[in-house]
């Protein structure tokens, strides 16, 4: 929080606050430091956006923002408070959201606190609309973004603030893919296995939400050749290190280079080192360039951080 409101910093534009402690902690620095922390009190409209349990952040019982119900009250705390300036409100309602329904309640629900809100004296400025717009994966029909617009232009834009929004798998989601090689095609019991050199920790949407990807041989195969079902895996000591369960493809072999797609959007930013397994590198392609931007680490470099205590040197001595 300091760093953020350090005077002549980035000049932040808007602290979204979820919780009132963190608003009286966030007042506490920012008095402490002679300022006023800009601040948007991220509202929980209790809307089912319909997507995946763990990426739904707008239903009551999920642990993001203060329930639409209090908000006059917090906003009421928030103003009492030195170190705060109020300019707005947030939500986020949650991602790969494949239906406008559940953006319109929101807006409805959103546009009648703001009038309850300024009602009550306070300065709302500006609406931070969150992200959330899906993508395709396999076959969905995501929401059409001039829709979403007409939505925004509907609800939000006659309130007179400024919009902020925060697409971000719309905008990469689709812009990446993870390449990665066949180690071994192992048969077994009724089903064949393909075990890739990349694992749950380099994606894992896969086994934290079940999530499709398309994947894909690089080389086009023989547009005759037989599809089999087959289980496409990664090298990690789980069982959850699963991509695929029964995806029909094309015959490959050892060595085989895949395409794993849609893996732009919380791919890497989500991988881990789990297994002590280097965090692959980024490739940015453009047209017929491609640069390295961010390369593997070494292994010295993944251990580097690690200390033996002396207590530990001393037992052993
Ligand atoms: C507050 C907030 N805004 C925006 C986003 C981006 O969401 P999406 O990638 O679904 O557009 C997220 C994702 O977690 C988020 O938590």
């Amino acid at each position: 929080m300091a760093i953020a409101l350090k005077a002549g910093n980035t000049g932040i534009a808007q602290f979204n606050v979820e919780s009132e402690p963190e608003l009286d902690a966030l007042s506490a620095v920012a008095a402490s430091l002679g300022v006023k922390a800009p601040v948007a009190i991220r509202i929980n409209p209790d809307v089912d956006a319909k997507t995946h349990k763990k990426i739904t952040t707008g239903k009551a019982e999920n642990k993001f923002g203060i329930s639409y119900t209090r908000a006059r009250e917090v906003y009421a705390h928030a103003a009492k408070l030195p170190g705060l300036k109020i300019t707005g409100v947030h939500v986020h309602i949650g991602s790969q959201l494949t239906d406008l329904a559940p953006y319109e309640a929101t807006f409805i629900k959103l546009a009648e606190l703001v009038k309850d809100l300024r009602a009550d004296g306070h300065n709302i400025q500006r609406i931070d609309l969150g992200g959330g717009i899906g993508i395709t994966y396999d076959d969905e029909t995501p929401p059409d973004p001039k829709a979403y617009a007409d939505l925004v232009r509907k609800y939000i834009a006659p309130l007179g603030c400024e919009i902020a929004l925060e697409p971000g798998r719309y905008i990469v989601g689709n812009a990446g893919l993870l390449l990665t090689a066949v180690t071994f095609v192992k048969p077994a019991e009724g089903k064949t296995f393909l075990i890739l050199d990349s694992g749950m920790n380099d994606l894992i949407r896969p086994a934290m939400y079940e999530a499709f990807h398309r994947i894909v041989p690089v080389k086009a195969p023989n547009p005759e050749a037989e599809l089999a079902l087959v289980d496409i895996v990664g090298p990690v000591c789980e069982s959850g290190d699963t991509f695929a369960e029964d995806r029909p493809m094309p015959p490959v072999d050892n060595g085989d280079l895949l395409a794993i797609l849609s893996a732009g959007a919380y791919s890497s930013s989500m991988a881990s080192t789990y297994n002590a397994r280097p965090l692959a590198p980024e490739v940015l392609v453009h047209g017929d360039k491609f640069a390295i931007v961010r390369r593997r680490p070494s292994i010295d470099e993944m251990t580097a951080l690690e200390t033996q205590p002396a207590w530990l040197s001393e037992a052993k001595a």
